[in-house]
């Protein structure tokens, strides 16, 4: 077996982050996009094989997944990129892992799943932070609570966000939120509830957001309510709020096509990520009133969703890998994340 990983989307932000990490820990991935010249420079930078194709060359696609086992997806949004390159990993027997936060895109993953199995591999969506920490601790309540049918998570990072991040949030602003409610993923107005989240070292008001827990804690817990909360500037939480009127028109061609120019390219510099880090907040209920709460702190989010989906990387080259769709917390349990250099976890009640 060739025992390595491909890495496509490489020479994004987050692609080029993983991939310094990769090397830093005795990694050798396969770097591949669809830029040749900023491919190469990165791939003759780090010493590291790599190849050139376009999402729709399903040819090359197939060629380059021949001498690897995994694929690393880091191209976004991933409505857009993940159909092509999980087929071609289903067509030949390769594990699938990217790190997406849509929710459309775990929904079609976890239809993936009998097929999955069929071939023998591993697919996992959001191996990034989104959703690792979340999961983790949606399965942490989960274990302490059997009993839970309510799950509320609550995140607070804090940082900058990268172009793909903004690009992928910009792309989605039309559709408003989500939620899980008697386990059917239901669309809520955008900023549809808003509660103050006692994070440990600060409260903040916090706000529901369509994050990729609205999906996956289904698959990791089976509770069948659940909702997730995040912190955004006042302005910021305003603009939300006006996008449940004028959704539609920022959702036009012409619209979105002036407000993806205007996105930074890049993301946090190394330094903005080394003094940044995030804080966790979950609860799970049950119908008896039996409550329990827990909270974490991590990393920066850029910083998590490189080691996160490295240390998932490494279990599966290291035949650690469960076939069909699997969530991080299903197939690796609460306890994945604190494998992470910095990530702390507390039970308040
Ligand atoms: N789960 C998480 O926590 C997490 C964390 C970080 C990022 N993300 C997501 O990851 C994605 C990438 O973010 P980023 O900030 O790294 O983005 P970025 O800097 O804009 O880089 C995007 C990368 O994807 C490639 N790409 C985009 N569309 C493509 C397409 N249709 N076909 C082939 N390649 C395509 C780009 O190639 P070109 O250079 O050729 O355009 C580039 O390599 C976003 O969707 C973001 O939301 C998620």
């Amino acid at each position: 077996m060739p025992n390595n990983f491909l890495i496509y989307g490489a020479n994004g932000y987050t692609g080029e982050l993983i991939t310094r990490y990769a090397v830093e820990r005795g990694m050798t991935p396969v770097l591949a996009g669809r830029n040749a010249i900023a491919v190469e420079s990165l791939a003759k930078k780090h010493h590291l094989d790599y190849r050139v194709f376009s999402l729709d060359e399903g040819y090359l696609i197939d060629q380059s997944l021949q001498n690897v086992d995994a694929v690393l997806h880091c191209a976004g949004p991933f409505s857009l990129t993940s159909r092509p390159m999980v087929e071609a990993c289903l067509r030949n027997k390769k594990h699938y892992t990217d790190i997406t936060g849509e929710i459309a895109v775990f929904e079609k993953m976890a239809r993936l799943d009998r097929q999955a199995q069929d071939a023998g591999i591993m697919i996992m969506p959001g191996v990034g932070f989104d959703v690792v920490p979340t999961d983790c601790l949606a399965k942490h309540l989960k274990d302490r609570l059997p009993t839970a049918t309510h799950l509320t998570l609550a995140f607070y990072g804090m940082g900058r966000l990268s172009h793909g991040t903004q690009a992928t949030m910009t792309m989605n602003v039309g559709q408003g939120g989500a939620i899980r409610k008697d386990g059917k993923i239901t669309r809520v107005p955008a900023a549809w509830k808003t509660r103050e989240i006692d994070f440990g070292e600060v409260t903040k008001l916090g706000v529901t957001i369509p994050w990729g827990d609205v999906a996956t804690a289904w698959y990791s817990t089976g509770i069948p309510n659940i909702e997730v909360y995040t912190v955004v500037p006042a302005k910021q939480l305003k603009l939300i709020k006006l996008s449940r009127y004028l959704g539609w028109l920022l959702a036009t061609a012409p619209i979105q096509q002036r407000l993806q120019r205007q996105i930074p390219a890049g993301g946090p510099s190394d330094d903005e990520r080394a003094k940044g880090k995030t804080l966790l907040w979950g609860q799970a209920e049950d119908l008896n009133g039996n409550r329990v709460e827990s909270r974490m702190t991590a990393p920066e989010g850029y910083t998590t969703t490189a080691l996160a989906a490295l240390n998932i990387m490494q279990k599966i080259l290291d035949g650690n890998f469960t076939p069909g769709f699997q969530t991080p917390a299903r197939a690796y349990g609460a306890d994945l994340i604190l494998e992470i250099d910095g990530v702390a976890r507390q039970d308040v009640v």
